[in-house]
């Protein structure tokens, strides 16, 4: 088994937008016009290859969503947010999700972000929290799951 963890370019966007709708859209009854938005134009997309396959990924915004659940988009000092975070069904429980994050987190730090946020549907809270994101503020409904903020200090 041989996983490669890397950014995304132009030529992955297909197959890691095609896992999103595998484990969003058929696994988690996500409306399609919510899956995919115009972030994703902007963002740093990463993948998780397994033998050449894409099985992960997630992505990198500069901005923040606020309260309001709507998106701000980032300036000097505010914060980035990881989110889209997916790994194929037979894939997951063996690192790649954790290897995705890592890598997102470290992009921020290289974008020079002072922390990255993110908003968690509940049951994924200990794979976020075992990474050295804090929950904050209320839980929430979006797309009919419960989310929670959680957010990561990357400097100090
Ligand atoms: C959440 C998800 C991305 C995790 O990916 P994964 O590849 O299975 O996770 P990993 O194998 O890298 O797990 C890393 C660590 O987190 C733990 N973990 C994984 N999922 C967890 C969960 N749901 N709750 C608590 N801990 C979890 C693992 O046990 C592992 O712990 P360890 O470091 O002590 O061994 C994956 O389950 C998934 O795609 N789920 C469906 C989509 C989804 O809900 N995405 C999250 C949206 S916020």
């Amino acid at each position: 088994m041989r996983v490669e963890v890397r950014l995304a370019g132009p030529s992955d966007l297909a197959a890691l937008l095609a896992l999103r709708h595998d484990v969003f859209v058929l696994g988690q009854d996500v409306p399609e016009e919510l899956e995919r938005d115009e972030l994703d134009a902007a963002a740093d997309h990463a993948v998780a290859l397994l033998d050449g396959t894409v099985v992960g990924t997630g992505r990198l915004v500069d901005g923040r969503i606020d309260d309001d659940s709507r998106f701000v988009p980032g300036s000097e000092g505010t914060v980035g947010t990881i989110g889209r975070m997916a790994v194929a069904d037979a894939a997951r429980g063996t690192g790649i999700g954790r290897a995705v994050l890592d890598l997102l987190v470290a992009r921020a730090v290289e974008r020079g972000l002072p922390a990255v946020e993110l908003h968690a549907q509940l049951h994924a809270r200990g794979f976020y929290e075992r990474a050295g994101f804090l929950p904050f503020g209320e839980i929430y409904l979006e797309a009919g799951i419960e989310h929670l903020g959680m957010r990561r200090a990357l400097t100090g």
